[in-house]
């Protein structure tokens, strides 16, 4: 299932992008080389990382 439609990221790249320390969800997206856009995914973006802190 994927997190960000526009971009094609799904739940695992999120997660693996927050266990290598990226804190904002805008820099998710630059991890994987792409820009936000619509931003209809920052809240669950966000939510994640959160819990990857807290793992
Ligand atoms: S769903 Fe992620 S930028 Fe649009």
């Amino acid at each position: 299932m994927f997190i960000c439609n526009c971009h094609g990221l799904n739940e695992q790249k999120v997660i693996e992008a927050a266990r290598a320390g990226v804190e904002k969800w805008e820099d998710i997206h630059s991890y994987f080389g792409t820009k936000p856009s619509c931003g209809m995914c920052s809240e669950e973006i966000r939510q994640i990382i959160s819990e990857q802190k807290n793992v």
